[in-house]
């Protein structure tokens, strides 16, 4: 009886010592001081032991089942720890890592272009001033000169929303509300979408931006007009640039005028850029039509100013010497990450 104890213990020891797991131990422990365990079916023998053996087996038994226990609990303990370190080691956190980088973005080159005109003509006394991108007919044609069936509609053609209604084709409105609240004098600019239905190639859009600009005070006259012009085109262009201005019509301008800056990429000798002419068209302008002074509540013997509309797109391109519209549109990170 005591070999079959020691071999139990002798075992015990060997399958305890060998267990790689928490879960190995516990299954050593039942197979054997369990219910049906190796120690227990021992003391399940005891009636076929000699009565006055009983207590010795029962002793030994008792020590057998107490050293595996101590034993047992040791092991676990220790493997537990060596568990615990092993998890420790593996969630550590490496604080020099580098940090995941947020990419920050930057303005669009448009913005960029629009920040710099709007610079300029700030610091010559303008007012930023904005227009409703929904606006009325009354607004965006009738008091504009432009009543129905005025051909200019036709190439103006925009999306309605109903009779009276519509996506404004130009910044030009927003002069007449401005004119309409009677405050005088006005030096303003008016930066915003427009809307036509143009079909999209490298130059339209049916969604566009202009600048509008408006001066209307006492002895406004062409020459004021000219040097604004120019002096803004100095400072957005470049120094040296020049300017002219050629006859055009325009319904709510009279007289009006296209003007075109000296190509900055050859200085006026004549490139690819300007199409061999040295000159590039920017903008329309004119002094304001007495008519739509006198439609606004201004009266014309009194005031007189001038008017401009700058298709921003183009001076962003014509800046930056994009050749194609359609990339300030496509978001590109490739093309925007260059401004
Ligand atoms: N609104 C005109 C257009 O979209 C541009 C323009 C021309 C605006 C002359 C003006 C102006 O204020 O005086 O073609």
């Amino acid at each position: 009886m005591k070999e079959r104890m020691e071999a139990i213990k002798a075992k015990a020891f060997e399958r305890i010592q060998n267990a790689k797991s928490i879960d190995d131990l516990n299954e050593i422990k039942t197979s054997i001081l369990g219910k049906k365990g190796e120690l227990t079916s021992v003391l399940k023998g005891m009636k076929d032991v000699a009565p006055e053996d009983r207590p010795k087996v029962g002793q030994m038994v008792n020590e057998a089942r107490a050293a595996i226990e101590e034993f047992l609990a040791a092991e676990t303990k220790e493997l537990q720890a060596k568990v615990r370190a092993e998890k420790m080691k593996k969630e550590v956190i490496d604080v020099t890592l580098p940090a995941k980088k947020l990419k920050a973005g930057h303005r669009h080159p448009n913005q960029i272009a629009l920040d710099d005109l709007e610079r300029v003509f700030v610091g010559m006394g303008y007012e930023v001033v904005e227009g409703p991108e929904v606006e009325y007919d009354k607004y965006n044609f009738e008091l504009l000169n432009i009543p129905a069936n005025h051909p200019a509609k036709d190439e103006q053609d925009t999306f309605y929303i109903t009779k009276d209604i519509l996506l404004r084709t130009q910044t030009s409105p927003v002069q007449a509300r401005v004119m309409e609240t009677g405050r005088m004098p006005i030096r303003i600019i008016s930066p915003g979408r427009v809307f036509r239905s143009d079909e999209v190639d490298a130059t339209h859009s049916p969604s566009f931006h202009q600048v509008e600009g408006l001066v209307i005070d006492k002895g406004i006259t062409m020459a004021d007009l000219k040097g604004t012009i120019d002096q803004w085109a100095k400072e957005f262009f470049g120094p040296d640039t020049k300017t002219k201005f050629r006859p055009h019509h325009f319904p709510f301008t009279e007289p009006s005028a296209e003007a075109d800056v000296t190509c900055f990429k050859c200085g006026g000798k004549g490139c690819r850029m300007c199409k061999g002419s040295g000159w590039i068209e920017i903008l329309g302008c004119g002094m304001v039509h007495p008519k739509v002074l006198k439609d606004c509540g201004i009266d014309p013997d009194v005031y007189s100013g001038f008017a401009f509309g700058i298709g921003l797109e183009r001076v962003t391109l014509l800046k930056y010497e994009i050749d194609d519209m359609r990339l300030l549109y496509e978001n590109d990170e490739r093309f925007l990450e260059q401004f």
